[in-house]
Protein backbone atom coordinates (compact mmCIF):
# COMPACT_ATOMS: atom_id res chain seq x y z
CA UNK A 1 0.00 0.00 0.00
CA UNK A 2 0.94 3.31 -0.35
CA UNK A 3 1.82 5.68 2.40
CA UNK A 4 -0.62 8.28 1.05
CA UNK A 5 -3.79 8.47 0.06
CA UNK A 6 -6.18 11.49 -1.49
CA UNK A 7 -9.68 11.39 -0.07
CA UNK A 8 -12.55 13.39 -1.79
CA UNK A 9 -16.44 13.59 -1.04
CA UNK A 10 -18.80 13.18 -3.36
CA UNK A 11 -18.48 16.56 -4.23
CA UNK A 12 -14.81 16.79 -4.24
CA UNK A 13 -14.24 13.76 -6.42
CA UNK A 14 -13.31 15.82 -9.55
CA UNK A 15 -10.63 17.92 -7.64
CA UNK A 16 -9.17 14.72 -5.69
CA UNK A 17 -8.82 13.05 -8.67
CA UNK A 18 -7.24 15.67 -10.91
CA UNK A 19 -4.65 15.93 -7.99
CA UNK A 20 -4.37 12.21 -7.82
CA UNK A 21 -3.34 12.20 -11.89
CA UNK A 22 -1.18 15.07 -11.24
CA UNK A 23 0.69 13.82 -8.12
CA UNK A 24 0.50 10.18 -9.41
CA UNK A 25 -0.87 9.15 -5.77
CA UNK A 26 -3.67 6.66 -5.09
CA UNK A 27 -7.19 8.38 -4.31
CA UNK A 28 -10.36 7.17 -2.77
CA UNK A 29 -14.10 8.69 -2.22
CA UNK A 30 -15.10 9.26 1.53
CA UNK A 31 -18.94 8.22 1.73
CA UNK A 32 -21.57 10.04 3.33
CA UNK A 33 -25.00 8.83 4.36
CA UNK A 34 -27.40 11.25 5.67
CA UNK A 35 -29.83 10.16 8.58
CA UNK A 36 -33.67 11.28 8.85
CA UNK A 37 -33.09 13.66 11.74
CA UNK A 38 -30.47 15.36 9.70
CA UNK A 39 -27.50 13.60 11.72
CA UNK A 40 -24.15 12.21 9.20
CA UNK A 41 -22.87 9.03 8.93
CA UNK A 42 -19.05 9.31 7.18
CA UNK A 43 -17.57 6.32 5.98
CA UNK A 44 -13.92 6.16 4.74
CA UNK A 45 -11.56 3.24 3.60
CA UNK A 46 -11.13 0.43 5.87
CA UNK A 47 -7.37 0.46 5.03
CA UNK A 48 -5.69 3.74 5.90
CA UNK A 49 -2.47 4.58 5.07
CA UNK A 50 -0.04 7.00 7.18
CA UNK A 51 -0.92 10.24 5.55
CA UNK A 52 -4.39 10.79 4.47
CA UNK A 53 -5.25 14.05 2.59
CA UNK A 54 -8.52 15.31 2.31
CA UNK A 55 -9.89 17.60 -0.18
CA UNK A 56 -12.78 19.71 0.38
CA UNK A 57 -13.74 22.98 -0.49
CA UNK A 58 -15.76 24.54 2.13
CA UNK A 59 -18.71 27.05 0.85
CA UNK A 60 -21.41 26.09 2.19
CA UNK A 61 -19.61 25.50 5.66
CA UNK A 62 -22.24 24.56 7.82
CA UNK A 63 -23.36 21.37 6.12
CA UNK A 64 -19.69 20.35 5.81
CA UNK A 65 -18.06 21.43 8.43
CA UNK A 66 -19.07 18.72 10.46
CA UNK A 67 -18.61 15.85 8.05
CA UNK A 68 -15.36 16.95 7.11
CA UNK A 69 -14.13 16.77 11.44
CA UNK A 70 -15.94 13.47 11.06
CA UNK A 71 -13.89 12.42 8.33
CA UNK A 72 -10.39 13.68 10.31
CA UNK A 73 -11.25 11.46 13.63
CA UNK A 74 -11.87 8.83 11.21
CA UNK A 75 -8.79 9.08 9.48
CA UNK A 76 -6.96 8.84 12.36
CA UNK A 77 -8.75 6.20 14.30
CA UNK A 78 -8.32 3.95 11.17
CA UNK A 79 -4.27 4.80 11.47
CA UNK A 80 -3.84 7.73 10.44
CA UNK A 81 -0.50 9.62 11.66
CA UNK A 82 -0.90 12.70 9.60
CA UNK A 83 -4.45 13.92 8.20
CA UNK A 84 -3.77 16.99 6.49
CA UNK A 85 -6.93 19.09 4.79
CA UNK A 86 -7.04 20.51 0.98
CA UNK A 87 -9.45 23.36 0.95
CA UNK A 88 -9.70 25.27 -1.80
CA UNK A 89 -12.10 27.43 -0.31
CA UNK A 90 -11.99 28.60 3.09
CA UNK A 91 -14.97 29.35 4.81
CA UNK A 92 -15.60 32.00 7.43
CA UNK A 93 -12.36 34.10 6.98
CA UNK A 94 -13.92 37.42 6.24
CA UNK A 95 -15.75 37.64 9.90
CA UNK A 96 -12.09 38.22 11.41
CA UNK A 97 -13.30 41.32 13.90
CA UNK A 98 -16.30 41.40 16.57
CA UNK A 99 -17.76 43.80 14.14
CA UNK A 100 -20.08 44.95 17.12
CA UNK A 101 -20.53 44.29 20.76
CA UNK A 102 -21.04 40.16 21.60
CA UNK A 103 -20.15 39.03 17.80
CA UNK A 104 -18.34 35.44 17.58
CA UNK A 105 -14.99 35.99 15.66
CA UNK A 106 -15.82 33.51 13.18
CA UNK A 107 -12.12 32.85 11.88
CA UNK A 108 -10.74 32.13 14.86
CA UNK A 109 -13.16 30.01 15.90
CA UNK A 110 -13.05 27.88 12.35
CA UNK A 111 -9.67 28.56 12.38
CA UNK A 112 -8.70 26.96 15.91
CA UNK A 113 -11.10 24.03 14.75
CA UNK A 114 -9.24 23.17 11.51
CA UNK A 115 -5.96 23.61 13.52
CA UNK A 116 -6.79 21.26 15.95
CA UNK A 117 -8.21 18.45 13.85
CA UNK A 118 -5.18 18.34 10.42
CA UNK A 119 -1.83 18.71 10.75
CA UNK A 120 -1.56 20.65 7.56
CA UNK A 121 -4.70 22.87 6.00
CA UNK A 122 -3.83 24.18 2.27
CA UNK A 123 -6.38 26.78 0.90
CA UNK A 124 -5.95 29.09 -1.86
CA UNK A 125 -6.21 33.18 -1.19
CA UNK A 126 -8.17 33.21 2.10
CA UNK A 127 -9.57 36.51 3.12
CA UNK A 128 -6.70 37.92 5.05
CA UNK A 129 -7.39 41.25 5.62
CA UNK A 130 -6.82 42.51 9.48
CA UNK A 131 -3.99 39.36 9.58
CA UNK A 132 -0.88 38.90 7.40
CA UNK A 133 -0.50 35.07 7.79
CA UNK A 134 -3.04 31.93 7.44
CA UNK A 135 -1.50 30.85 10.87
CA UNK A 136 -2.48 33.50 12.21
CA UNK A 137 -6.10 32.14 11.95
CA UNK A 138 -5.29 28.33 11.36
CA UNK A 139 -3.40 27.69 14.29
CA UNK A 140 -1.13 24.90 15.55
CA UNK A 141 -0.66 23.52 12.55
CA UNK A 142 1.17 23.25 9.04
CA UNK A 143 -0.64 26.23 7.42
CA UNK A 144 -0.53 27.27 3.63
CA UNK A 145 -1.63 29.88 1.66
CA UNK A 146 -1.48 29.88 -2.07
CA UNK A 147 -2.35 32.60 -4.34
CA UNK A 148 -4.20 31.96 -7.71
CA UNK A 149 -2.90 35.54 -9.36
CA UNK A 150 -0.23 34.07 -10.94
CA UNK A 151 -2.82 31.89 -13.51
CA UNK A 152 -5.28 34.62 -13.11
CA UNK A 153 -2.45 36.72 -14.59
CA UNK A 154 -1.74 34.57 -17.28
CA UNK A 155 -5.33 34.16 -18.04
CA UNK A 156 -5.80 37.38 -18.68
CA UNK A 157 -2.43 38.27 -20.55
CA UNK A 158 -3.93 35.19 -22.31
CA UNK A 159 -7.29 37.50 -23.04
CA UNK A 160 -6.05 41.01 -23.63
CA UNK A 161 -3.32 42.86 -25.08
CA UNK A 162 -3.73 45.97 -22.26
CA UNK A 163 -6.01 45.40 -19.94
CA UNK A 164 -6.66 47.66 -17.29
CA UNK A 165 -7.48 45.42 -13.72
CA UNK A 166 -9.84 47.21 -11.11
CA UNK A 167 -10.15 45.27 -7.33
CA UNK A 168 -13.57 47.02 -6.01
CA UNK A 169 -12.27 48.00 -2.74
CA UNK A 170 -9.04 48.51 -0.75
CA UNK A 171 -8.84 44.79 0.07
CA UNK A 172 -8.84 43.65 -3.01
CA UNK A 173 -5.56 45.79 -3.58
CA UNK A 174 -3.16 42.56 -2.51
CA UNK A 175 -4.64 40.53 -5.44
CA UNK A 176 -5.22 43.42 -7.86
CA UNK A 177 -1.69 44.77 -7.28
CA UNK A 178 0.21 41.45 -7.73
CA UNK A 179 -1.84 40.19 -11.23
CA UNK A 180 -0.70 43.73 -12.73
CA UNK A 181 2.37 43.77 -11.51
CA UNK A 182 4.49 40.89 -12.76
CA UNK A 183 3.20 41.98 -16.23
CA UNK A 184 3.04 45.63 -16.33
CA UNK A 185 -1.25 45.87 -16.48
CA UNK A 186 -2.65 49.09 -14.88
CA UNK A 187 -4.29 48.59 -12.34
CA UNK A 188 -6.08 50.73 -9.32
CA UNK A 189 -9.21 50.49 -6.98
CA UNK A 190 -12.08 51.59 -5.76
CA UNK A 191 -13.40 52.03 -2.31
CA UNK A 192 -16.38 50.25 -0.76
CA UNK A 193 -19.39 50.91 1.47
CA UNK A 194 -21.59 48.32 2.75
CA UNK A 195 -24.90 49.27 4.12
CA UNK A 196 -26.08 45.77 4.29
CA UNK A 197 -25.63 42.45 2.76
CA UNK A 198 -27.30 43.32 -0.48
CA UNK A 199 -26.58 47.14 -0.35
CA UNK A 200 -23.00 48.21 -1.29
CA UNK A 201 -22.23 51.21 -2.96
CA UNK A 202 -18.39 51.71 -5.15
CA UNK A 203 -16.49 54.90 -5.76
CA UNK A 204 -13.82 54.61 -8.22
CA UNK A 205 -11.05 57.51 -8.34
CA UNK A 206 -12.39 60.67 -9.99
CA UNK A 207 -9.56 60.69 -12.23
CA UNK A 208 -9.72 57.06 -13.67
CA UNK A 209 -10.95 56.99 -16.83
CA UNK A 210 -11.61 53.37 -18.63
CA UNK A 211 -13.06 54.87 -21.88
CA UNK A 212 -11.76 52.40 -24.89
CA UNK A 213 -10.05 50.13 -21.97
CA UNK A 214 -10.69 46.26 -21.65
CA UNK A 215 -11.61 46.60 -17.88
CA UNK A 216 -11.21 44.01 -16.35
CA UNK A 217 -12.62 43.90 -12.39
CA UNK A 218 -10.77 41.17 -10.23
CA UNK A 219 -12.20 40.45 -6.70
CA UNK A 220 -11.18 37.33 -4.20
CA UNK A 221 -14.77 36.23 -4.22
CA UNK A 222 -18.25 36.88 -4.92
CA UNK A 223 -21.14 35.84 -2.50
CA UNK A 224 -24.31 38.15 -3.31
CA UNK A 225 -22.36 39.50 -6.41
CA UNK A 226 -23.48 43.09 -4.78
CA UNK A 227 -19.93 44.03 -4.77
CA UNK A 228 -18.96 43.25 -8.47
CA UNK A 229 -23.03 44.59 -9.28
CA UNK A 230 -21.56 48.26 -7.98
CA UNK A 231 -18.32 47.70 -9.21
CA UNK A 232 -19.63 46.91 -12.94
CA UNK A 233 -22.36 49.51 -12.51
CA UNK A 234 -19.53 52.07 -11.91
CA UNK A 235 -17.71 51.20 -14.96
CA UNK A 236 -19.99 50.94 -17.46
CA UNK A 237 -20.93 54.67 -17.40
CA UNK A 238 -17.50 55.47 -18.84
CA UNK A 239 -17.72 53.46 -21.66
CA UNK A 240 -14.80 50.75 -21.66
CA UNK A 241 -14.14 49.09 -25.01
CA UNK A 242 -14.85 46.06 -22.73
CA UNK A 243 -15.75 44.67 -19.35
CA UNK A 244 -15.21 41.37 -18.09
CA UNK A 245 -15.11 40.15 -14.44
CA UNK A 246 -12.97 37.63 -12.39
CA UNK A 247 -14.01 36.43 -8.80
CA UNK A 248 -10.82 33.38 -7.53
CA UNK A 249 -14.09 32.03 -5.10
CA UNK A 250 -17.55 31.51 -7.26
CA UNK A 251 -19.77 31.76 -4.04
CA UNK A 252 -22.16 33.03 -6.48
CA UNK A 253 -25.15 32.65 -3.98
CA UNK A 254 -28.87 32.98 -4.96
CA UNK A 255 -29.44 35.29 -8.47
CA UNK A 256 -25.62 36.80 -7.58
CA UNK A 257 -24.76 35.54 -11.90
CA UNK A 258 -28.16 36.29 -13.14
CA UNK A 259 -27.76 39.74 -12.17
CA UNK A 260 -23.92 40.57 -13.19
CA UNK A 261 -24.83 39.35 -16.78
CA UNK A 262 -27.84 41.58 -16.49
CA UNK A 263 -25.64 44.21 -15.86
CA UNK A 264 -24.26 43.78 -19.81
CA UNK A 265 -20.70 41.97 -19.15
CA UNK A 266 -18.84 40.64 -21.56
CA UNK A 267 -17.17 37.29 -19.65
CA UNK A 268 -17.61 36.78 -16.20
CA UNK A 269 -14.63 33.95 -14.95
CA UNK A 270 -13.62 32.21 -11.69
CA UNK A 271 -10.90 29.73 -10.75
CA UNK A 272 -12.27 26.38 -9.79
CA UNK A 273 -12.00 26.90 -6.22
CA UNK A 274 -15.41 26.06 -5.92
CA UNK A 275 -17.07 23.95 -8.83
CA UNK A 276 -19.60 26.72 -11.08
CA UNK A 277 -20.40 27.37 -14.52
CA UNK A 278 -18.21 29.93 -14.76
CA UNK A 279 -14.27 27.97 -13.97
CA UNK A 280 -12.27 28.70 -16.53
CA UNK A 281 -9.07 29.19 -14.25
CA UNK A 282 -7.74 25.23 -13.51
CA UNK A 283 -5.64 25.31 -10.17
CA UNK A 284 -5.12 22.14 -9.83
CA UNK A 285 -1.27 22.26 -11.05
CA UNK A 286 -0.75 24.90 -8.55
CA UNK A 287 -2.63 22.78 -5.36
CA UNK A 288 -0.56 19.58 -6.75
CA UNK A 289 3.03 21.24 -6.23
CA UNK A 290 1.72 22.78 -2.49
CA UNK A 291 0.33 19.06 -1.66
CA UNK A 292 3.58 17.75 -2.46
CA UNK A 293 5.67 19.59 -0.41
CA UNK A 294 3.68 18.55 2.52
C1 LIG B 1 -14.95 41.36 0.77
O1 LIG B 1 -14.18 42.21 1.15
C2 LIG B 1 -14.63 40.46 -0.36
O2 LIG B 1 -13.39 40.72 -0.90
C3 LIG B 1 -15.68 40.53 -1.44
O3 LIG B 1 -15.63 41.79 -2.07
C4 LIG B 1 -17.06 40.34 -0.88
O4 LIG B 1 -17.06 39.31 0.05
C5 LIG B 1 -18.05 40.05 -1.96
O5 LIG B 1 -19.29 39.87 -1.36
P1 LIG B 1 -20.64 40.14 -2.18
O6 LIG B 1 -20.54 39.38 -3.46
O7 LIG B 1 -21.69 39.60 -1.27
O8 LIG B 1 -20.76 41.61 -2.38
Amino acid sequence: MSDILLLGFAESRRVTGQLADLLAWPSDGIEVHRFPDGESRVRLPAELPQHVVICLSLDHPNEKLVELLLAADAARAGGAEKVSLVAPYLCYMRQDMAFHPGEAVSQKTIGSLLGDSFDAVVTVDPHLHRIERLDQAVTSTQAVSLTATRPIAEFVADHFERPLLIGPDEESLQWVSSIAEGWGFDFTVGRKERMGDRNVRICLPDDLSVTGRDVVIVDDMASTGRTMLAAVESVKSGNPASLSLIVTHALFVGDAEERIRAAGIDHLWSTDTIAHPTNAIGLAPLMADAIRNL
